[in-house]
């Protein structure tokens, strides 16, 4: 039987059910479900509304509620809807009528977006542990590789040199501000719903700002219409995971390229890394195609919520119950493509040999000859042309760029340029990839690093 069987005259059809069902799903809730009826109760305790000692039946009831859930005890009754319903009746079940008074003052619809916001803030807090520690990862690679360099690349055409501890840090910038976006979702959706109700508010004298404070939200709603419909929260974490899923992605393909053959410039640990069914010498990057591939869902989850929301008229509409397989998905994706790339990280090895066969392509010294000829008072149009020609001959005669340069009258005081790492030496303006350079980026990303870390435990 269902919770407002009272006004009905039939029970609810198959159909319809397993259309509405969303305990199989909504479940993962149950604890911070509990949390935001702790909560109520003692609301309801603090406005007269249940004495000391119905008060204290309830939160023991509670707790024995969550235990069953958390020990994987909890049986599912026939009626139970949601993790809403479900905990209400059993509660009911095992308190007796003083369970009838859980209810009071609160709808559903207060109650899910407490609960879902409650979910929320945890899943940002676990998410963004996970990026932090993943930027960790990245960065044992920068700073344990300090003379590697590797070749830049523009259009995946060879551009100019680079230090690997540059490349590194270029992509932990990226993830950083992932959790700084996360972290602004997560204070920006510090509202508390409860007490608004189904639509309205409530008759009874509770205080939403109590509740608030109990639950650890910064403020509650000022509007109970804003407050049961909105899913803002929901978007915008979606949206910081579905680019924390483009960065992720973004990563993949290139630690896909990089573990060719063909590159070459790492290797994967055994332990991340599969073979093939067939053919026995294969050593496959799935890791790094996962973290590619699962950047659609990422995606996904976004536009289908977004999409979901767009017509709704105010105010809850059931429709919004299709707000928490997205965000589940998306916080399970998340959390687990962040864990398995850090570990893949971790199994790295660099092939420094390998980068700096590539990326001493006598070629990515051309721009290095042009600035050379500016400093000593050309301007810059007549160098690039006269470089470019340079090169052009190169390409054509087959002969080397280095050794044209050596032998035109005034030029062949810079074949010192093509020394290697020579390039990178002379990188000199702020947030280069140079040597000098490098500390200051890193001193940069480590206080960056050190201020999330804090906002994370803030
Ligand atoms: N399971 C519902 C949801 O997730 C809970 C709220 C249902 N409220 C209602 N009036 N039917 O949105």
């Amino acid at each position: 039987m269902t919770l407002w069987a009272g006004r009905f005259d039939s029970s609810m059809s198959q159909a319809l059910w397993d259309l509405s069902e969303s305990f199989s799903f909504d479940r993962a809730l149950y604890r911070h479900d509990i949390m935001g009826s702790r909560a109520h109760v003692q609301g309801l305790v603090r406005a007269g509304i249940l004495n000391e000692a119905e008060g204290g039946v309830l939160l023991e009831t509670l707790e024995a509620v969550e235990r069953e859930f958390t020990r994987g005890e909890f049986v599912r009754g026939e009626g139970d809807e949601d993790i809403h319903t479900a905990i209400e009746r059993r509660v009911t079940e095992i308190a007796g009528p003083v369970g009838a008074k859980l209810h009071t003052g609160r709808s559903r619809n207060d109650q899910v977006a407490t609960t879902l916001r409650l979910f929320t803030r945890d899943a940002i807090n676990n998410t963004a542990a996970v990026v932090l520690d993943l930027i960790d990862a990245l960065r044992e690679i920068a700073d344990n590789n300090l003379a590697v360099y590797l070749p830049g690349y523009t259009h995946m055409q060879r551009a100019q040199p680079v230090l690997l501890s540059h490349h590194m840090q270029a992509h932990c910038f990226a993830l950083l501000r992932d959790v700084d976006r996360l972290l602004d979702a997560r204070d920006r959706m510090s509202v508390s719903p409860l007490g608004a109700g189904a639509i309205a508010g409530t008759s009874l004298p509770l205080d939403p700002v109590f509740t608030a404070k109990e639950l650890g939200f910064e403020q509650a709603f000022a509007n109970s219409m804003d407050a049961t419909s909105d899913r803002d929260f929901v978007a915008e974490t979606l949206f910081a995971m579905a680019l924390l899923g483009v960065h992720y992605s973004r990563l993949g393909e290139e630690l896909v390229l990089w573990t060719t053959a063909e590159f070459g410039f790492a290797s994967l640990g055994d332990d991340f890394t599969t073979g093939s069914s067939m053919l026995p010498q294969k050593k496959n990057s799935d890791v790094a195609e996962l973290a590619r591939g699962k950047s659609g869902r990422l995606v996904g989850n976004l536009t289908g919520l977004l999409t979901m929301l767009k017509g709704l008229p105010l105010a809850y509409n059931r429709d919004l119950q299709e707000d928490k397989e997205p965000l589940f998905d998306s916080v399970k994706t998340v959390v687990n493509v962040g864990t398995a790339l850090a570990g893949a990280y971790r199994s790295m090895t660099v092939h420094a040999e390998k980068m700096a066969a590539a990326a001493d392509d006598e070629l990515l010294v051309a721009i290095d000859i042009a600035e050379s000829l500016v400093e000593a008072g050309m301007p810059f149009r007549e160098a690039h042309e006269i470089v470019g020609g340079l090169v052009g001959e190169a390409v054509r005669s087959g002969a080397t760029l280095e050794s044209i340069v050596a032998s035109t009258a005034d030029l062949a005081q810079y074949s010192g340029l093509f020394a290697q790492g020579e390039a990178l030496n002379r990188r000199r303006s702020p947030g280069a990839s140079g040597p000098n350079a490098y500390m200051v980026q890193g001193y940069r990303l480590g206080s960056a690093v050190f201020a999330a870390e804090e906002r994370l435990r803030s």
